[in-house]
């Protein structure tokens, strides 16, 4: 029996370069080994304020990326989590076994309630990590391979799982995460102290899937460097130039070594412009896809039906029992 991988990614933009290398890169590999859902959280984008019109073209966006990054729909479970009624009700379910402090420690939470102060953020943005661990244990899913910014969350689910198991008898599996050695957190390009962001203000710091070959070119040729020269892998010291190997790592499949030989005895410029033209190679097949996608929605919608398919009876199954173990119905 495979183990079970879940994921997903918020439709709040289209997907950039940190959501790629730190998450989706990885699901494409995983797909061998594991029986794997990818989905596409829409009910966690709404956590903060969305156009509805907007919301449907990113998640059509998200669905797209998906595929085009090498995510097979005959392999895979790609799915809509707004299709899956489940996701919401486990996550009422959990709700109920979760402590109100466990909550306002998340640093996710106290980031953006920030601007609006926690009294006046929304309950779904509170409640948001529970609707995370819904997500990942209705499915039983063992692994969950995401970038270093939802450790916490899926500390959370861990802590759940097994408080669920402990009150009210064997129910869940307790997941691990899966991250990456080096991009586990892919920096800013304006301000390496900063996380590469879908709602970053400045889109100069955040490298998009669909960006133009020359917007690429431009982003990376401007991007912040340290007060010291030179091409080495140090985060500590070096936390730009260090950013921009990892890309060139995960861009181009070299070893982090192999490109601090290359570029020993060239400035800045010369490693841009190189990083630049593997960014490029990499992510211009990609881009293609995804327009593919965006311009045949039937397609698309069709393989997102194929995939409720899949995960509802799963959901079902599971929810049903989850529902017998805490006495609830008839
Ligand atoms: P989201 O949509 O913010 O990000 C999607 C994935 O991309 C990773 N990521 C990054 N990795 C490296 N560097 C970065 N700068 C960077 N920015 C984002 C994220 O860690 C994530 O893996 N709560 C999740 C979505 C979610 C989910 C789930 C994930 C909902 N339910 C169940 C796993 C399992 C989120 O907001 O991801």
């Amino acid at each position: 029996m495979k183990e079970t991988v879940f994921s997903g990614v918020k439709p709040t933009s289209v997907p950039h370069i940190g959501n790629y290398i730190g998450a989706l890169q990885q699901w494409v590999k995983l797909q061998q080994d594991y029986n794997c859902y990818y989905c596409i959280v829409d009910d966690h984008a709404i956590t903060v304020p969305q156009n509805p019109k907007q919301l449907r073209e990113q998640t059509h966006a998200i669905a797209a990326t998906y595929l085009a990054v090498g995510i097979d729909p005959k392999k895979s479970v790609l799915f809509l989590q707004s299709d899956v009624a489940q996701h919401t009700e486990l996550a009422w379910l959990l709700m109920t076994i979760t402590k109100m402090g466990e909550l306002s420690r998340m640093t996710q939470f106290k980031d953006k309630s920030q601007k609006t102060g926690s009294q006046s953020a929304g309950v779904g943005l509170y409640a948001y990590p529970v609707l995370m661990a819904a997500d990942i244990l209705l499915y039983d899913a063992t692994k969950v391979p995401v970038g270093e910014d939802q450790m916490q969350h899926i500390e959370l689910t861990r802590l759940l799982a097994r408080r669920f198991n402990e009150r009210f008898g064997q129910t869940f599996d307790v997941p691990q995460p899966m991250i990456q050695k080096v991009g586990a957190r892919i920096m800013s390009l304006k301000d390496p102290k900063k996380k590469m962001s879908k709602s970053d203000e400045s889109k100069s710091g955040t490298l998009f899937l669909t960006d133009s070959d020359d917007d690429i070119r431009k982003k990376i040729m401007r991007a912040v460097t340290d007060s010291t020269a030179g091409i080495s892998y140090d985060p500590e010291n070096k936390p730009a130039v260090s950013n921009l190997i990892g890309i060139y790592h995960h861009m181009s499949g070299i070893e982090i070594a192999d490109i601090e030989k290359e570029f020993s005895d060239k400035g800045y410029g010369d490693f841009k412009s190189s990083l630049a033209d593997v960014v490029i190679h990499h992510l211009t097949p990609i881009r293609e896809k995804i327009l593919y996608y965006l311009n045949n929605k039937q397609e698309l919608n069709e393989i997102l039906d194929q995939g409720f398919h899949k995960a509802y009876p799963v959901a079902e199954k599971k929810i049903r029992f989850v529902k017998d173990q805490m006495g609830l119905g008839r």
